[in-house]
């Protein structure tokens, strides 16, 4: 029998995961907003939850069934039963078996129909169950409402999706296809973040670089000619874009970031390993040279360009010396940041069933190691960044009375005391470094 429930009234979305889980989350937030239903206050049970999954690596549908469970006796020792939405990759990957394993959640939705949540809502209040999983990726941006004030950095997705099949990922089933979304809606959305008081946008795609559009005179254009259109819009400061891949990198994008001051001097281009027989094995189409030589072209032109990666340790048949060769690129590239993971077997994907599946103790000792040398670089740049002079976007206030936190060109952490507000473009000196962070002096006080 069904029950008719009343709708909800406070939300709260918690956002598993990447950056474009970050703005799937602020836009289903903006679309529940739309309707009336309010974020729920800081301590207090939500009448609805969105749990906006990762599936990436390691036990995320275990994570969700214990998340699940956890929201249940909450709203049981809160009196009140609360209305279940599992959103995002898992939902994707896993949305049968979700709906199967757990009675307590109301609504599945994929990473690309989220849209449709208000009529699944709807669906949900009559004490319906819904499930949508579909891919219909461009309809989903047409139908989300305008953007909202938020903080001073802003997020856009421009693309999504993937084609490239690297042996251990989930994301070319989860996010689908590779789209890129209309060069006008873009321009746009970037005006209407602007005029919400964004003053950083990071453009967002799964293989970012492998955006193409037409411009508006029609002509074709790729990330390159977008990010030259969106530098003209007054007010913008700082654009940022993330994640790339080598094969879609072009002339004209490396070339950009020696040409458009409001590109910020920071790449983050994964190369996963440092060896030719494990990239073959990921399938990444590239070797380590070739990334190597392509990093290059960019340091031509912008010598002081932060690079940044990602790295997979114990992918399955990986050696010692075949490790190694991922620390030595490490070395060679000196990255002024990285991200580094444990390879985690994924359901459905190429390596899952490979030969050489490595012991997870090994794999926590590579990683330890990996992750020391990255340290090692991340504090060498921060160093030598002491002296240097630059604007740091302010995000929040700091630890202490007076101080605040924001972000150098190169994407590090860095505070400072004065008299400001949260968005401000701040000159500073930089003054000293730790591994994590710097401490600036604003200019007029050096
Ligand atoms: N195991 C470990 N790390 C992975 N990544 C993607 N799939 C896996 C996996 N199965 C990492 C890659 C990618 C980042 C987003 O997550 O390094 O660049
Ligand atoms: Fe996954 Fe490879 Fe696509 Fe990146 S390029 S999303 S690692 S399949």
């Amino acid at each position: 029998m069904k029950t008719v429930s009343a709708p909800p009234k406070t939300y709260r979305v918690k956002s598993f995961g990447c950056q474009m889980n970050v703005y799937d989350g602020e836009r289903m937030a903006e679309l529940l907003g739309e309707r009336g239903i309010q974020p729920a206050p800081e301590g207090e049970e939500a009448d609805l939850v969105i749990l906006n999954t990762c599936h990436i690596r390691e036990k995320a549908a275990e994570k969700v069934y214990s998340d699940i469970g956890r929201l249940v006796k909450a709203g049981e020792e809160a009196g009140k039963k609360p209305l279940i939405a599992v959103a995002g990759c898992v939902a994707q990957a896993e949305g049968e078996e979700i709906m199967a394993r757990a009675p307590a959640v109301s609504i599945v939705v994929g990473p690309q129909a989220y849209h449709r949540l208000p009529e699944m809502l709807d669906r949900a209040a009559n004490g319906e169950r819904a499930t949508d999983t579909d891919m219909p990726a461009i309809a989903k941006f047409d139908a989300l409402p305008a953007r909202r004030k938020r903080g001073p950095s802003a997020f856009l997705t421009v693309q999504e999706g993937c084609d490239k099949f690297c042996t251990y990922c989930v994301v070319p089933y989860t996010r689908g296809a590779e789209i890129s979304r209309p060069f006008a809606h873009l321009i746009t959305e970037a005006q209407k973040l602007v005029e919400a008081g964004a003053k950083e946008i990071t453009l967002l795609g799964q293989n970012v670089n492998a955006w193409a559009g037409e411009d508006d005179k029609g002509a074709g254009v790729g990330l390159a000619g977008l990010i030259h259109a969106l530098a003209r819009i007054d007010g913008l400061e700082r654009i940022r874009y993330t994640t790339s891949h080598p094969n879609d990198m072009d002339e004209a994008l490396i070339a950009a970031h020696g040409e458009v001051a409001k590109l910020m001097p920071y790449l983050h281009l994964p190369v996963q390993a440092g060896n030719d027989r494990i990239l073959k094995a990921m399938n990444r189409q590239h070797t380590a040279e070739s990334y190597l030589r392509l990093l290059e072209q960019f340091r031509a032109v912008r010598p002081d360009i932060a690079l940044s990666g990602d790295f997979i340790v114990g992918f399955p048949g990986e050696t010692e010396a075949e490790f190694e060769d991922t620390l030595r690129i490490v070395d060679e590239v000196r990255y002024a940041h990285a991200f580094s993971f444990k390879y985690s077997p994924r359901p459905g994907t190429p390596a899952a069933t490979m030969d050489g599946q490595i012991a997870p103790e090994l794999m926590d000792e590579r990683l330890q190691r990996l992750q020391a040398r990255i340290a090692q670089h991340q504090y060498a740049f921060n160093q030598d960044s002491v002296g240097k002079s630059c604007s740091v976007l302010v995000e929040r206030t700091g630890r202490h009375p007076g101080q605040w936190l924001g972000k150098s060109p190169w994407l590090q952490s860095v505070w400072f005391e004065g008299d400001h507000a949260i968005g401000d473009l701040v000159e500073v000196t930089l003054a000293e470094a730790g591994p994590n962070s710097l401490r600036g002096l604003v200019a007029a006080l050096v």
